[in-house]
């Protein structure tokens, strides 16, 4: 691919912005400054940098964030600030592709939520990880306003019926891992599940932490950090 079409796919502007880029030094491919912006690259294991930042091709983008507290899931904030404002420009700006423009939350979190976060430009890994017959499990780690007991524990692994829908809802797993802490385990993403969950058995949630989708467990990245997801990280997604 021509390299102003490498860096315009990757998110990097117009492909006149790109040429431009590329025209006045500001990127190199294997160490080399490259200033033809026709010139023809391999995209198998294409790293290249721009303005000295190292970027690697990807023909759609999967990354993890650390979500952290006080940031909502959305392109347009009520309150909080958004998260997509903690990724650099190209991740947001990747041409539009379907319906999505640039990488997307895969489903959200709650303001004062921490922890995994899924995004990506793949608009069918979206929908599929989003359906409710991927039951893909998801890892809460809960902190309680009262003491867990093992009666909360058993009605939460034997369902609790929550006020939007008769049939109960149960966690897959669940275990008290300190006086004021649970481990939760979900695999639908109801609105404000864990929440409405805890309060149904008489507790309340202070702080939730998601810290696994199904085999992925968050990186040590600190809050507000993000990083890319290698074919290894996707494969443990599968169901
Ligand atoms: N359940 C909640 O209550 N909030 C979240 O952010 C995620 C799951």
């Amino acid at each position: 691919m021509r390299l102003e079409d490498i860096l315009f796919s990757q998110g990097f502007g117009t492909r006149r912005v790109c040429a431009g880029l590329i025209q006045q030094g500001h990127v190199q491919v294997n160490g080399e400054t490259i200033v033809d912006a026709g010139q023809w690259f391999d995209l198998e294991d294409l790293r290249f940098q721009v303005q000295g930042q190292e970027w690697p091709f990807a023909a759609q983008a999967y990354v993890m964030l650390n979500k952290p507290a006080g940031t909502e899931c959305s392109q347009k904030p009520s309150t909080w600030p958004s998260i997509y404002t903690l990724l650099p420009a190209p991740l947001r700006q990747r041409p539009q592709k379907a319906a999505v423009q640039g990488v997307q939350a895969v489903g959200r979190l709650d303001q004062d939520t921490t922890g995994l976060l899924l995004l990506t430009d793949d608009g069918k890994f979206i929908h599929k990880m989003s359906s409710p017959k991927h039951h893909v499990p998801k890892v809460y780690e809960v902190t309680t306003k009262h003491p867990v007991t093992a009666d909360m524990v058993a009605r939460l692994l034997s369902g609790v019926v929550l006020d939007d829908d008769p049939r109960p809802v149960k966690a897959a797993a669940c275990e008290a891992v300190g006086d004021l802490h649970l481990k939760l385990t979900l695999t639908e993403g109801k609105y404000h599940q864990v929440k409405r969950m805890l309060a149904a058995v008489g507790n309340r949630v202070e702080a939730l932490h998601r810290s696994q989708i199904g085999g992925l467990v968050l990186s040590d990245l600190a809050p507000g950090q993000w990083r890319w997801l290698s074919e290894q990280d996707l494969a443990l997604l599968k169901p």
